[in-house]
């Protein structure tokens, strides 16, 4: 799943319905470096930087499914996914000046690769572009850009505050993911289905899928993150940084006396490769470990189990063989 290929994320059950997608997002790719064209070719080329570098395109293929449930307008549908991907772009420029990050899709961060400043404002100017763009669909594209834009704020806030002393931090940590990514995912589904042209209630369904499939989505890096020497990332680079992910939060919840030296691993500083390698090796031993894939199985049948209203074919089809797709990276 670490591609952008649409028949690895969605299978290959109706070759049509992969041919028209594959299509739409070849044309999605052409225009996401043209909304990236600025006055000055220094913008220009910082702000087509981490677009030009990769990404799964995962929003704008959720965007490209869900209109393909009704008689979306190809050129409709096609805004509808650079809204979607340009406003994750401007995203992630700001995540990586606050995460202070070297790298996004295998490239150096725009704070790395220029400073702080730039990595600022491109991230500013690409969310003008999409601004631009989203404004040619209507009224309830706006609306809903805005607000999903303002809950993804405020979960990449709450996340830097932290779990205050009266919260559960499990909680605290699954409200963050849905809020700073669950969020922009609905929002994605949503906007397809609305140039699909759906009723009030395939659109509600539809948020409600992409919300969960989005939660289900980051829950699985966090597995990946303990448990796959193939991802491409260095495993346990979470633990090191001291980032709460789902096995270690119900490490932690269970409180169990048996765990003392893993917990005390997890409490001190991990920069040292043998307490890494250690921690590691107990964690992917750990009934936690298990647990924690219990929870995508089951969320990722809940954002099954949202389709339901949906018109059958094979978009929905599709939509569903996601649900597989997540569950089996980290399984
Ligand atoms: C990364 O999103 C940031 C999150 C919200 C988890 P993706 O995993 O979709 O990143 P790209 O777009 O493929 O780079
Ligand atoms: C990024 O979250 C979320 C948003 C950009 C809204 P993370 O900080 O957890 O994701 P990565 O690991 O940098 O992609
Ligand atoms: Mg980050
Ligand atoms: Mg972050």
């Amino acid at each position: 799943m670490s591609g952008n290929k649409t028949t690895e994320l969605v299978g290959d059950v109706d070759p049509e319905l992969t041919d028209r997608v594959t299509g739409l997002l070849e044309q999605i790719e052409t225009r996401l470096a043209q909304a990236a064209v600025a006055d000055a070719d220094f913008v220009t080329q910082a702000a087509q930087h981490i677009i030009n570098a990769g990404g799964k395109r995962f929003r704008p293929l959720l965007v490209v499914l869900a209109a393909q449930l009704g008689a979306a307008e190809d050129d409709e549908t096609i805004r509808a996914a650079l809204v979607m991907e340009l406003t994750h772009v401007a995203s992630l420029y700001h995540d990586d000046v606050m995460d202070e990050a070297e790298l996004r899709r295998g490239a150096p961060s725009a704070n790395q690769r220029w400073d702080n400043t730039v990595a600022i404002l491109v991230g500013d100017f690409l969310f003008a572009q999409a601004s631009s763009i989203v404004a040619t669909l209507g009224t309830d594209f706006v609306a809903l850009q805005a607000r999903t834009f303002a809950r993804l704020v405020q979960g990449q806030i709450a996340e830097t505050q932290g779990a205050s002393a009266d919260e559960d931090p499990l909680a605290h940590y699954l409200q963050v993911v849905a809020d700073k990514t669950g969020s922009l995912i609905a929002a994605s589904t949503e906007f397809g289905g609305m140039v699909a042209g759906l009723g009030a209630p395939e659109l509600g369904a539809l948020a409600a899928y992409g919300e969960e499939i989005g939660v289900v989505f980051q829950l699985s890096d966090d597995i990946i993150d303990i448990a796959s020497e193939t991802s491409g990332k260095t495993p346990g680079t979470d633990l090191r940084a001291g980032v709460p992910t789902l096995p270690t939060l119900l490490l932690r919840a269970a409180n169990d006396p048996a765990d003392a030296r893993l917990i005390a691993l997890l409490d001190a500083d991990l920069s040292d490769d043998a307490d890494l390698a250690e921690a590691l090796g107990l964690l992917r031993a750990h009934r936690v470990m298990d647990e924690a894939r219990e929870v995508i199985r089951q969320r990722a049948e809940v954002a099954r189990a949202h389709l339901a209203p949906l018109p059958d074919g094979p978009a929905k089809d599709a939509l569903a063989t996601l649900c597989d797709a997540v569950i089996s990276r980290s399984a």
